[in-house]
């Protein structure tokens, strides 16, 4: 019984529950970059919960038809505009700004492919120049595209991750792109101020998606215990004791995008169940 509970709340990650908070009434169309994955559909499924308008932008066109398509069935009221934007190609992002229906925008949630560099030594000067154009460079030049479209009291968002606070052994090389993150959310804070447009970040600890559970499923077997007893294993570290839910991002980002945190700007916050070292 006791490993049905666990499993139910292993397994419950997909659901994504709406929230309480009021997303400001003048505001009405989000974009979501990488929207079709794990905490792309997630937020994006919040987004709409609340009767708000959509438009998402990922790499590859099935995947963001079949998203559209979904968000459409779930939530038949909400537009969704869907953009081609490729981060390893700059051109994509002009493209997309240019094809832009709604002109005027009230948030942006910018979701970044997950950074993978060595993590044995010092990455090649091609890995960091690939890795920093599509993690970074390209991501900050999606809000530089929009910028002409994002409206007075919007809300920018970048998903960072916790390594952006504390060294974790397991992320080395990739911790630089999230400290980038954290140095030009305050540029960003700066620069868009005297337009009332907030920017905050948001830095994940360990998030129950797919690509955690197939690693604690692959620690699982080569530890010869069962998948719960890996989770729980590996979420030792949290006072929590648990990962987090994609429902937890999404919920934040709902909050961050509503005037509930208008008067919090160029900060980092780590959502993490309490894992963070750093003060
Ligand atoms: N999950 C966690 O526990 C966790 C914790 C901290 C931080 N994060 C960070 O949060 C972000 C999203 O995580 P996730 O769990 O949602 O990851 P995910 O499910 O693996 O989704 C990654 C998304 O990035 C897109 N993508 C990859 N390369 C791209 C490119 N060149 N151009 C445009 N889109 C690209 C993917 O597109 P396709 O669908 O076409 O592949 C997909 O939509 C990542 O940066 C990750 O490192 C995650």
């Amino acid at each position: 019984m006791q490993k049905i509970l666990f499993g139910l709340l292993i397994f419950g990650f997909n659901y994504c529950a709406a929230s309480t908070v009021t997303i400001n009434q003048n505001a009405n169309t989000f974009l979501v970059t990488a929207a079709t994955g794990a905490f792309g559909e997630c937020i994006c499924n919040s987004i709409a919960e609340k009767g708000y308008d959509l438009i998402i932008t990922g790499r590859n066109q099935k995947k963001l038809d079949e998203l559209q398509k979904r968000l459409k069935s779930q939530h038949p009221l909400v537009s969704v505009q869907s953009l081609i934007i490729d981060f390893s190609d700059t051109l994509t992002i002009h493209l997309a700004a240019k094809k832009l229906e709604r002109k005027s925008i009230s948030g942006i949630v910018l979701i970044g492919p997950r950074p993978v560099l060595t993590k044995d030594g010092i990455p090649t000067k091609e890995e960091w120049s690939q890795v920093f154009l599509e993690t970074f460079i390209n991501p900050l030049e999606v809000i530089s595209a929009f910028s002409p479209f994002i409206k007075e009291n919007a809300s920018i968002i970048v998903i960072s991750g916790n390594s952006s606070k504390n060294y974790l052994p397991g992320y080395p090389n990739t911790n630089v792109i999230r400290l980038a993150w954290s140095g030009e959310i305050k540029n960003l804070a700066h620069y868009f101020g005297k337009r009332k447009i907030r920017v905050n970040a948001i830095s994940p600890g360990p998030i129950l998606t797919q690509f955690h559970i197939d690693r604690i499923k692959e620690k699982a077997f080569s530890n010869n215990i069962s998948f719960e007893e890996q989770a729980a294993k590996n979420a030792s570290s949290i006072p929590l004791g648990a990962y987090g839910k994609p429902d937890d991002v999404a919920n934040l980002v709902l909050f961050l995008l509503s005037s509930k945190s208008a008067h919090l700007n160029g900060i980092n916050i780590v959502l993490d169940g309490g894992e963070s070292l750093a003060y």
